[in-house]
């Protein structure tokens, strides 16, 4: 296959919220070649807009079908170059799936993915999402990345440093930039350990002991995740629905005068913390409750989930009444993590 294209095509299983609805044109493609053509089909009109790309669908509700073309990569190549100073630049196709790539860091001794053990998506989707759980980033091991310019065909190669990383941010999310399509990223995995057990309940399992191997901080991870987070197999979700509010630090010194025990973090800026919508939802009163066929999970208030047969609209609307609970109680905005279409 260089490239696939299919018409009137059903998305239930491209995204974990397991929303049945369907997308005008579904366009696979395994290879740059692939994709250029592709490209150039968009250009001279032949596949309709708009376009979205996506990965395994992990961080997406659809409200109604899909008009346009929905791209989707199956390049899996993994391509591991000599080490460096004790680096290996490793690189990844996007449509390798993550939690894959994790497993095979672990196989081969790679450190520096282990904390993002689990996470669903493919990687290109990761790249761009700037994925993040326990204290570590992808950001933090990303060398560089490969794109094309869906509009000229071109290929660009970006470096870390330029592909404007932070919280859940990348320039591959800017309206101005989603011409260019993430085609392939390279890691630079560590040799030796470089443990991060800074997250309170990684920190808790090891309890200050120095872990013996990458699997034994997998297994921490996974039973973590497993303990606060619904499989989208079993139950659909998309991981956390919102996103972690950064406000000013007098807000917050403001919120803690009423609310003690509410937690703050840092947010890298001097000026501004962040604080975990999760504590909030939670507070404000939803976790378990549902409206509809939507619900707020039981273990972890910032994951909604689909109980059942639910329709996106019904998920937007718990997130709408969510947010509106939030703002009235702690007068903070809460903005979706997800990608609501
Ligand atoms: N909390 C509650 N009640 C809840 C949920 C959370 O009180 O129902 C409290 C927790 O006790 C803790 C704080 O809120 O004090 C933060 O909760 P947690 O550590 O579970 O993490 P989070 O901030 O809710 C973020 C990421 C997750 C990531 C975890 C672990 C975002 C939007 N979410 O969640 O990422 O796995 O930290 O690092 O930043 C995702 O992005 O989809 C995702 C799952």
């Amino acid at each position: 296959m260089a490239l696939t294209i299919k018409e009137n095509y059903p998305l239930k299983k491209h995204n974990t919220f397991s929303i049945a609805v369907k997308a005008a044109v579904f366009a696979e493609y395994d290879s740059e070649e692939g994709l250029a053509e592709v490209c150039s089909l968009v250009r001279n009109g032949m596949l309709p807009r708009p376009l979205l790309h996506i990965g395994s669908g992990s961080n997406l509700l659809f409200t109604k079908d899909f008009p346009g073309t929905i791209l989707h990569s199956c390049i899996k190549t993994l391509e591991v170059m000599p080490e460096v100073k004790g680096k290996i630049p490793v690189k990844v196709g996007s449509g390798f799936l993550w939690d894959d790539f994790t497993a095979v860091c672990s196989e081969r001794g790679w450190y520096g993915a282990e904390n993002l053990t689990g996470i669903p998506g493919e990687t290109g989707a990761a790249t761009v999402q700037n994925i993040g759980a326990y204290g570590t980033e992808v950001k933090d091991i990303i060398h560089s990345v490969e794109a094309m310019d869906l509009e000229t065909g071109e290929r660009k190669c970006f470096t870390n440093p330029e592909c404007g990383y932070g919280y859940r941010k990348s320039i591959f999310k800017l309206p101005e930039n989603k011409r260019y399509i993430v085609t392939r990223t390279t890691f630079l995995m560590s040799a030796a350990p470089v443990w991060n057990l800074s997250y309170k309940a990684l920190a808790e399992a090891f309890d200050g002991r120095t872990p013996e191997s990458i699997q034994e901080v997998r297994q921490a991870v996974r039973s973590i995740r497993d303990s606060k987070l619904p499989d989208p197999a079993i139950l659909g979700n998309a991981g956390s629905f919102f996103t972690n509010p950064i406000v000013p630090k007098g807000m917050a010194e403001e919120l803690k005068a009423s609310y003690p025990d509410i937690p703050v973090y840092g947010s890298g800026d001097p000026d501004t913390v962040k604080l975990s919508a999760g504590w909030m939802i939670d507070r404000a009163g939803w976790k378990g409750k549902s409206l509809g066929r939507a619900g707020v999970y039981g273990k972890q208030a910032l994951v909604l989930v689909n109980l059942g047969g639910a329709e996106g609209n019904e998920i937007a609307a718990l997130a709408d009444a969510v947010r509106d609970s939030v703002m009235k109680m702690f007068g903070v905005e809460l903005h979706p993590e997800v990608n609501i279409l």
